[in-house]
Formats: structure tokens, C-alpha cells, sequence
């Protein structure tokens, strides 16, 4: 009989608990951690600041930490005197040039084409996109290191912002990969280290041989063996 009452008693609790009604009291919550405690919340009104807001806004000329960004010419590309930078503020390494490369051919070829002559996919593509301008023309082989790089900052007429895709650092990667895509281009024989020219020489008269012997001997149906043996050396020395 007991028993049967304990049973009916647990069954009348377990439906009670069932039935979905809603309770204004907590529910049982033995070990209060820090669930309850004395806090504002989110835009909460506060009495205690004459503007009354319990989130307070940080003291003026706070800089969040990394943020300071107080190199003018490295983060704008300008003097403090609002000038463009003449040449990229860092050091020009090899690693930045390929940096550059790599990151010009994600973001700029594109449009501007691998050689920065204006002839990348989107250009050329008949898309009805605005012809993206060729580099290797006098006015932008003179222009400031710190011009190009506002150019990626803010874009330039129709050409948008590229500041949300390149970050700083690769922003004067890139600018310094433009100038070796300029120079490509422009390069003399005085470009060339005294020790190479010799060398250059050699395979420049052996390719251009070798290019016309080629074609011809693959008419006439002889492999061109030898022309390739003359050019290995050459190349190998390089
Ligand atoms: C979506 C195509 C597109 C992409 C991508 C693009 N550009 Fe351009 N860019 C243009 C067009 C179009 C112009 C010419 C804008 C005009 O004259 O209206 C231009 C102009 C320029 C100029 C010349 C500014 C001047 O003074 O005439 C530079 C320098 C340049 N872009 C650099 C870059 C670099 C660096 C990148 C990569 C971070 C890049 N562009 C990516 C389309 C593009």
C-alpha cells in the first residue's frame, strides 16, 4: 500500500512536470556559479554617468593595441607633409619582389594582364569592362611609388579599392613588383651585370640561330640534335 503510494505520488509529479505550463519561479538551481550577478547590460541606462549610458565609450585617443599605424609613409605612402612617398618604404628584397608576383597576379592581372600591359582576361575578354591602362608607358613609369600605392588604396576613377583584398605589406609588394614588370620592359644591355653580358650575347645570337636552323631542319625533316647541343652551355652558364 505504501508502495503504491509512492508511486502515484512520483507519477502526479512527473505529468505535473509534463504539462508545458509556463512558471514565473526559477527552476530548482542549487549551485549559483556566477549565473546571478550585480551587471548592466548591453545599452543599458546607468544613473551613475551624468550621460546616463552604462557603456561608456573608450577614453579619446585610445589606440587599440597593433593599431597605432603612426608611420605615415609605410600606411599611407605619404611624407607628413601629405607628399607621395618617391620610393616604397621598405626594404626591396627578392622574397618582396615574389610576394609581389604573387599577390599582383591574384588581384591585378586579371585586368592588367601577367606583364602589366593592360591585356588581362577581363580587358580583353569582351566583357564591356573599361580597358585596365598598360604600365609601361612614361607618365606611370614616373609617377610615385606612394601614387601606386593610393591607386591600390582607393582605386582610381573607375578602377575600384583594392584595400580590403591587400593588406599594407603587400600593397608595396606589389608596388615594387610593378616597377620590375616596368623595367622588364624598358631593359638595355646596361641593365645587365658586366659579368652575364657576355654570356647573354651568346645565347642571344644562339637562340635566334637556333630558332630559324630549327624551323628549317624540322621542314627538311632533320631533328635539330646539334643546334640544341650549341645552345646547353650557354644556357647552363647562365
Ligand atoms: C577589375 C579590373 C581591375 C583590376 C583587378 C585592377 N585594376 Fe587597376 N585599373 C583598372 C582600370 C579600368 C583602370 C583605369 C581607370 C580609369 O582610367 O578609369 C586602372 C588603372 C590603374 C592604374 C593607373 C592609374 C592612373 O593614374 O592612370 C594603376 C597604377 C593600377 N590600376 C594598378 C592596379 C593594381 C596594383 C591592381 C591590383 C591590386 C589593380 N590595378 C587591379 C582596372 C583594374
Amino acid at each position: 500500500m505504501q508502495r503504491l503510494s509512492v508511486i502515484v505520488v512520483f507519477l502526479a509529479f512527473m505529468f505535473a512536470g509534463c504539462r508545458g505550463t509556463e512558471s514565473e519561479n526559477p527552476p530548482i538551481h542549487p549551485n549559483l556559479n556566477m549565473d546571478f550577478q550585480a551587471r548592466f547590460d548591453p545599452q543599458e541606462a546607468n544613473e551613475f554617468f551624468a550621460d546616463r549610458r552604462a557603456m561608456r565609450p573608450p577614453v579619446p585617443g585610445t589606440i587599440a593595441r597593433g593599431l597605432l599605424r603612426a608611420d605615415a609613409r609605410f600606411y599611407n605612402g605619404q611624407t607628413e607633409g601629405g607628399q607621395f612617398v618617391t620610393e616604397v618604404p621598405v626594404p626591396v628584397t627578392e622574397a618582396l619582389l615574389r610576394r609581389g608576383q604573387e599577390r599582383y597576379n591574384i588581384y591585378c592581372a586579371v585586368c592588367h594582364g601577367l606583364s602589366g600591359d593592360g591585356r588581362g582576361i577581363v580587358t580583353t575578354g569582351g566583357y564591356g569592362y573599361t580597358p585596365a591602362p598598360t604600365y609601361h608607358d612614361d607618365r606611370l613609369r614616373q609617377v610615385e611609388d606612394g601614387y601606386l600605392y593610393s591607386v591600390i588604396v582607393n582605386g582610381v576613377r573607375t578602377m575600384p579599392s583594392y584595400a580590403a583584398q591587400v593588406e599594407v605589406a603587400d600593397r608595396w609588394a606589389i608596388v615594387a613588383y610593378i616597377r620590375a614588370l616596368q623595367r622588364s620592359q624598358y631593359g638595355t644591355q646596361a641593365d645587365v651585370p658586366a659579368q652575364i653580358l657576355p654570356t647573354l650575347q651568346q645565347v642571344g645570337t644562339g637562340s635566334t640561330a637556333d630558332g630559324q636552323a630549327t624551323g628549317d631542319t624540322t621542314e627538311a625533316g632533320t631533328p635539330g640534335a646539334a643546334t640544341s647541343q650549341t645552345n646547353a652551355p650557354a644556357t647552363q652558364g647562365q
